[in-house]
């Protein structure tokens, strides 16, 4: 399995100093910056789009951001959002008319691409998309707010998707976002996840460094079993 990736959502951050607080959770441990677009139409939330992604590789982000598309349709801002910056981009495959195809254009704009199911979203999406993808994005929450609470079924469907990826036997990363927590990680790494996005945890916290240290402490307990 890939070395753990704790990716901070930036949805939790303090928006009037996005530049500071993106590079203070870097410097206290994290390994990629989770951003999160939301459209007030595919999902009921409004937040930022390329030119705030650009903003931060402008400000000196050199870290990957992992761009969480929650909009619909998806073709159209995926260009834009490679052109800012993005090292990944993730979308949901009900909000893209041939997901295939958006696959190919985050591709062929020199990004990876991610796939983002939701709690309820069936796996037979992968059917046919898994030779195509860098990674699985599994909601542990419905999409659209930061701080809300894991759904433990989610624990099942990682563990299926694991299976799934080491039968394409391909390197996917598998992703967890979602009321992603100090108390919960160790179970969500023990069900085979190695990306854990985390918002309200983080950016909740006073010291970034004690959580994210925390997080990595329980992810090697729960590999060490
Ligand atoms: C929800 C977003 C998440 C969210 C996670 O739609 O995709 O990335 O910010 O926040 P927490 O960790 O607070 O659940
Ligand atoms: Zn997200």
């Amino acid at each position: 399995m890939r070395e753990p990736v704790i990716a901070p959502s930036i949805l939790s951050a303090d928006f009037a100093r996005l530049g500071e607080e993106t590079e203070a959770v870097l410097s206290a441990g994290a390994d990629w910056v989770h951003f999160d677009v939301m459209d007030n139409h595919y999902v009921p939330n409004l937040t930022v789009g390329p030119m705030v992604c650009e903003a931060l590789r402008k400000h000196g982000v050199t870290a990957p951001i992992d761009v969480h598309l929650m909009v619909k349709p998806v073709d159209r801002i995926i260009s834009d959002f490679a052109a800012a910056g993005a090292s990944n981009i993730s979308f949901h495959p009900e909000a893209s008319e041939h997901p295939h195809r958006s696959i190919q254009m985050i591709h062929d704009a020199g990004c990876t691409a991610g796939l983002v199911l939701n709690p309820g979203t069936p796996l037979h999406w992968l059917d046919w998309l898994i030779k195509d993808l860098d990674l699985v994005l599994l909601m542990s929450v419905n999409p659209g707010f930061g701080g809300q609470k894991f759904i433990p079924e989610v624990l099942d469907k990682i563990r299926d998707v694991r299976q799934r990826i080491e039968d394409s036997g391909r390197d996917i990363g598998l992703q967890v976002d979602g009321g992603v927590k100090v108390d919960n990680i160790g179970r969500i790494a023990a069900a085979g996840a190695d990306i854990f996005v985390a918002g309200s945890a983080i950016f909740g916290a006073e010291d970034y460094a004690s959580v994210i240290r925390a997080m990595h402490d329980q992810i090697s307990e729960a590999r060490a079993k």
